[in-house]
């Protein structure tokens, strides 16, 4: 029997829990956040990370704010700063700001309260956040299985799964799906530079689920892709404007593009939540840069000549024209556009 997938955070004794996936694969530990300090920190430095898992951490951010304020006797004044920090600790996952949101709209449903009912409010919302996260994701999971089939061998970036959620995942999701209707599949595990959620994240999640996978360097994915191994590409996303333009992982756009010069499919998984028709098209979504050091030094040593200049861009965007299909919880968007992406919002489960 396989484990029970990593359980990514938790929230108990009133603090959050998070495992630290810096430490993966070699340690599973847990981060005790008692602050909400203590997430922004987290999320900045990529204690927790993935676009849906840091928007639950963030949820449960604002709670240990509220909390705080209760027993300091401030009032809940001091909370919109800290949802500040908490919206700014990285900028390109929209799911960040949706769940800040929607604690946002809980604070002010529960404002007449005491602090205590208003804490308890808070918290309701979080854990709800994250106990929908899961079922959204076996959502995207059961809708996109359809469109593995059987025998594929499929090419994923980063990690788009239960590591990054509150469990499952949305990529891996359609993966675990596909496998549990019986489907033998094949995945390919880009190791993801500069910090490796493939090779340390993907890998060991499926690793412990014994599906069969083979990890391989970033740079080998036109070599296989052009050899045929690859029957289809998904990944997960961290925002996706109005026309279906996608931020993920920096060199996700590099696989699209390959994917097209070969005639394979090119599928996102993500929850409906990753979509911000607030930003017309990709060139709106800020791309976080992240430290150089990260570039130019591995696990502690530097692997560059001191001096050289490095950049260091954490995501990049893939045009909706290269995207086969968006897969969310309310359904497939194939050839994702404008007002497809539009009516998946605003209309019910499909
Ligand atoms: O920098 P990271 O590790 O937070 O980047 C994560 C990704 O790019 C994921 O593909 C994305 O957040 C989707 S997770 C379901």
């Amino acid at each position: 029997m396989s484990p029970e997938p990593l359980q990514t955070l938790y929230w108990e004794d009133d603090s959050l829990f998070l495992l630290d996936q810096r430490l993966l694969p070699g340690e599973i530990r847990y981060l005790q956040c008692c602050t909400v300090a203590d997430v922004v920190t987290a999320i900045k430095e990529m204690v927790v990370r993935g676009a849906p898992a840091i928007g639950i951490s963030a949820a449960f951010g604002v709670v240990l704010a509220a909390k705080a304020a209760g027993t300091a006797g401030s009032g809940l004044s001091g909370l919109q700063e800290a949802i500040t920090a908490l919206r700014s600790a990285r900028p390109t996952a929209v799911n960040l700001d949706w769940a800040l949101r929607r604690m946002e709209r809980r604070l002010e449903h529960a404002a007449g309260g005491t602090c205590e009912e208003v804490v308890d409010a808070l918290a309701e919302e979080a854990q709800a956040i994250l106990d929908e996260d899961i079922l959204t994701n076996r959502k995207i999971g059961a809708h996109g299985a359809a469109l593995i089939p059987d025998g594929a061998s499929i090419l994923t970036h980063c990690n788009a799964g239960a590591l990054a959620t509150a469990g499952y995942g949305t990529a891996l999701g359609v993966i675990r799906a596909a496998v549990a209707q019986g489907k033998q599949l094949h995945i390919y595990v880009d190791e993801t530079r500069p910090l490796l959620q493939g090779a340390r994240l993907t890998a060991l999640e499926l690793l412990r689920e014994e599906i069969p996978a083979t990890l391989v360097t970033d740079s080998c994915a036109g070599y296989l892709i052009s050899a045929g191994k690859v029957s289809l590409v998904i990944v997960g996303a961290d925002r996706i404007a109005a026309n279906g333009d996608t931020a993920n992982k920096i060199g996700t756009y590099t696989l699209a593009v390959l994917a097209q010069r070969h005639e394979i499919p090119f599928y996102i998984a993500a929850p409906c939540s990753t979509i911000d028709l607030s930003l017309e098209d990709g060139r709106g979504i800020v791309i976080e840069e992240r430290d150089p050091a990260e570039v130019t030094m591995f696990n502690g040593q530097k692997i560059a000549p001191a001096g050289i200049d490095a950049l260091n861009p954490a995501f990049d965007v893939t045009p909706a024209e290269l995207i086969s299909a968006i897969i969310t919880e309310r359904g497939l968007l194939q050839r994702p556009d404008r007002a497809g992406l539009k009516n998946l919002l605003t209309k019910g489960e499909r």
